[in-house]
């Protein structure tokens, strides 16, 4: 059976948002609502109650993130169908799932989406083992942010993460400004970052970077106790982050620090425009 879509009404708003706070989608109810007025579409509801809360997941990548969607498992590739239609409205070429469990994304591949990434997630219970402490190598000093970073960091990052993951000018300001951000320095130069959240009392580490060349020198690990104490100081009762699966690298760094992989397998999945 098919599904119509439309951007929430006042009414249908007010029934998203108990479900995208549950979610931790947003901050608060102002944020919510400024994100729809910002831009409707991305609050889509179907008369049957369907939703889903959607995002252009980067500036520099034409698609259009699923951040939230409510909605039962055999409705999945109808939902999905109708939302095909708000990407080329938008002009985008595809269309993200939400970060779905290995059980789920079968709903998601019958809605002609394919695997794009395996997510592992990683949490830390604050009271069950303190931060060890982590060294910075001389002359590197990890201090908050000064508007001048962001240019340095946009290229920290850039030279991190693929086109995928690294975050476009509008959003890594957005985390200046909205979230724990602390810099790496060494020389004056900004070497690395962490990023954290906290809402309630969970937290989420979002970024953890380190320039290539200052790599392998103990200032990843020193970041990411940087920030896990300061976690630990807000109160937040755990500490989560999500990686590639493929990122062994930063699987055993954040073993180290007392991070424990969550049993089951986690996906991004997407679908084009160009394969319809
Ligand atoms: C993960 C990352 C932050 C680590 O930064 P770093 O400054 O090299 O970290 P450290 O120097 O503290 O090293 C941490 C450990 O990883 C090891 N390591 C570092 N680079 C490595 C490499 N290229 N290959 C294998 N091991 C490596 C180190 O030897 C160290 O292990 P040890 O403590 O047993 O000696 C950095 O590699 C990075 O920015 N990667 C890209 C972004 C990323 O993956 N972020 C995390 C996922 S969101």
């Amino acid at each position: 059976m098919s599904l119509d879509l439309h951007p929430a009404r006042n009414d249908e708003a007010g029934r998203i948002w108990p479900m995208a706070k549950r979610a931790r989608l947003f901050g608060s109810l102002a944020e919510f609502e400024a994100f729809r007025t910002e831009a409707p579409w991305r609050l889509q509801v179907s008369s049957s109650g369907e939703c889903a809360v959607l995002d252009r997941w980067r500036e520099h990548l034409a698609i259009v993130a699923m951040r939230g969607a409510w909605c039962a498992a055999d409705r999945i590739p109808a939902l999905v169908d109708r939302l095909m239609h708000v990407v080329r409205d938008q002009q985008m070429t595809s269309l993200l799932s939400p970060l779905v469990a290995e059980e789920v994304a079968p709903a998601y591949r019958a809605a002609g989406m394919h695997p794009l990434e395996d997510i592992v997630v990683l949490r830390r219970v604050s009271r069950q083992t303190p931060v060890a402490p982590a060294a910075l190598p001389p002359g590197v000093r990890i201090r908050p942010p000064l508007p001048a970073d962001l240019a340095a960091l946009l290229e920290v990052d850039a030279a991190c993460f693929n086109d995928f993951w690294r975050y476009d000018i509008d959003k890594l300001a957005r985390h200046f400004v909205e979230d724990r951000l602390m810099v790496a320095e060494e020389d004056g130069a900004a070497i690395g970052y962490t990023l954290a959240t906290v809402i309630g009392d969970s937290a989420t580490l979002g970024r953890l970077a380190v320039a290539p060349g200052a790599r392998g020198r103990g200032v990843g690990a020193a970041l990411l106790a940087e920030a896990l104490g300061y976690l630990e100081r807000t109160g937040a009762a755990t500490v989560s982050l999500c990686t590639q699966r493929e990122n062994v690298v930063s699987r055993a760094l954040y073993a180290r620090a007392g991070l424990r992989e969550l049993p089951g397998k986690l996906q991004f999945l997407i679908r084009d425009v160009s394969g319809e």
